[in-house]
């Protein structure tokens, strides 16, 4: 089928031509203050396909990558999860990123919006997708507090102090105040970028952080893998065994996945509709899902050895893996570098926090876009709801860990965190995925974003594309929704 207009014509020239005459465009249209008609011409918001590029991949690249992927891999067998998690993402995956740009793309609009353009009735998609958000913002800071004290710790104390077996972690996630300044602090450092606004904040920090971050997290797996006793915890990452292939490790994957490429959370809608009509939506989405894969690659490569070296061989890390993996069982492995250990340390400590800090940026700016989108409230004053909320619930969840910590709202020694955990990740998020891909599979028709790719690109895999997001993905997304609670009620382990 030939699409019915040829795409960077008529479209292409637009863009080009309201890309000059607006000076800030991101920061606009972030703000909320567009006001485009529905599938009118491209907001055409970005500086460019690359500036897409970079902010979706600040956005996926962040603690799913550096802190969830790792445990999850070293849990489930290494390898085997590897592979696995590398298929899914690049079919499964990718057709989700396509599937939600291409709506925000066609529709102009972010994640409520672009569901009522097709109905009234819909719009309650968006609202779901648009609230997790602000579930996972407050535990993200939390966590990015940890991951902040870790590495200011390692300039001033040392390797050593770190290194004792859980109990720096304890002491300090437990203890009454420290926690809760780290905590400030992180979230303070990101409403200053988010208040310095798109171009002038997000963009330039993305510009720094982004790089760095590679260069890092190469350097540090490179140098870990040097380490004596490396070699057989990278075999072990890196050799898939199909004996340990698994219902659970599938379901582990795939939540993995939603997680890390910031999927069903109406985020990529949001950054489709400020993309071009004539930037390739096809490559863009394969770029985004490449590097948050190779960025996950890389911290596996550095973690899950250090998980090897501390506990010995490959059952006791799949036996002791989980959230702790990074705070615990990293710090024991760094301590054993000598004279280099409190800078590597440091260096990678500072990388996921780097990594931490884009995606945070990402989770505030969306949830202020929302409010404003929402309320037509001026930028500031969405800002300073937004700092209040997501700042009281970041007060209660850490509670959970001191002062609150005997609400244990998933079973004994759980904690808030993990209520809101599993809230956004495990029930809210497959369940706006379900939703998303009823509505384009059944009831807008894939055709209607077939045809929105086609603007800019060939679509080669359409055929495949169609039969995934009106049987495939459903299904899965239904299995996971189904595993998971059955996790949570004991009925399965995951
Ligand atoms: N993808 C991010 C990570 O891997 C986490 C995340 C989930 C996120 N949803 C998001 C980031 C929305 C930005 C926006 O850490």
């Amino acid at each position: 089928m030939a699409p019915s207009r040829e795409p960077g014509q008529t479209s292409g020239s637009q863009a080009q031509a309201q890309e000059q005459t607006q000076a800030t465009p991101v920061g606009q249209t972030l703000a909320g203050t567009h006001h485009n008609t529905l599938f009118d011409a491209p907001r055409s918001s970005w500086s460019g396909k690359w500036a897409f590029i970079l902010a979706a991949a600040a956005s996926a690249v962040g603690l799913g990558n550096m802190w969830r992927f790792p445990y999850l891999a070293a849990k489930y067998g290494g390898g085997t999860f590897l592979l696995t998690y590398a298929v899914l993402v690049f079919t499964f995956g990718v057709s989700l990123l396509l599937l939600e740009t291409a709506l925000g793309r066609r529709t102009g609009q972010s994640a409520i919006g672009a569901f009522k353009a097709f109905g009234k009735k819909y719009a309650f998609i968006g609202v779901l997708a648009s609230a997790i958000p602000f579930i996972i913002t407050p535990y993200y800071c939390i966590i990015g507090g940890w991951v902040t004290k870790y590495a200011a710790s390692y300039l001033t104390q040392g390797a050593g102090a770190l290194a004792d077996g859980g109990a720096f972690f304890g002491g300090f996630i437990t203890g009454p105040i420290e926690s809760y300044l780290w905590m400030g602090l992180f979230m303070l450092v990101t409403f200053v970028i988010v208040g310095l606004g798109v171009e002038g904040g997000i963009e330039k920090a993305n510009l720094v952080m982004m790089p760095a971050l590679i260069v890092m997290a190469i350097g540090i797996a490179l140098f870990t893998l040097m380490q004596p006793g490396a070699a057989e915890g990278a075999l072990y990452y890196l050799t898939p065994d199909f004996s340990k292939l698994s219902p659970e490790l599938f379901i582990g994957a795939l939540g993995q996945m939603f997680f890390s490429l910031s999927l069903a959370m109406g985020i990529m809608i949001t950054y489709g509709s400020y993309l071009d009509k004539k930037e390739s939506l096809t490559q863009s989405v394969v770029r985004v899902a490449g590097f948050d894969f190779g960025v996950s690659f890389l911290a596996g490569l550095v973690i899950v050895p250090a998980a090897f070296f501390a506990l010995g061989s490959g059952q006791a890390v799949a036996a002791k893996s989980g959230p702790s993996l990074m705070f615990i069982t990293l710090p024991q492995l760094f301590d054993t570098m000598g004279e280099a250990a409190a800078v590597v340390g440091f260096v990678f400590f500072l990388l996921v926090f780097f990594a931490a800090l884009t995606s945070a940026i990402s989770l505030t700016e969306t949830c202020v876009s929302i409010v404003a989108d929402k309320t037509g409230w001026s930028r500031k004053r969405s800002m300073a709801t937004v700092i209040a909320v997501v700042g009281a619930a970041g007060i209660l969840v850490n509670a959970g860990y001191n002062g609150l910590s005997f609400i244990e709202p998933l079973g004994a020694g759980s904690s808030l965190l993990d209520l809101f955990d599993f809230v956004s990740n495990s029930v809210m998020m497959p369940l706006a995925a379900l939703l998303t891909c009823i509505f384009v599979g059944w009831i807008i028709k894939p055709k209607v974003l077939v045809e929105e790719v086609r603007q800019s690109s060939p679509f080669k895999a359409e055929k495949v594309w169609v039969v995934l997001v009106k049987y495939v993905a459903p299904l899965l997304v239904i299995v996971i929704l189904i595993a998971y609670v059955a996790q949570q009620f004991g009925l399965l382990s995951v």
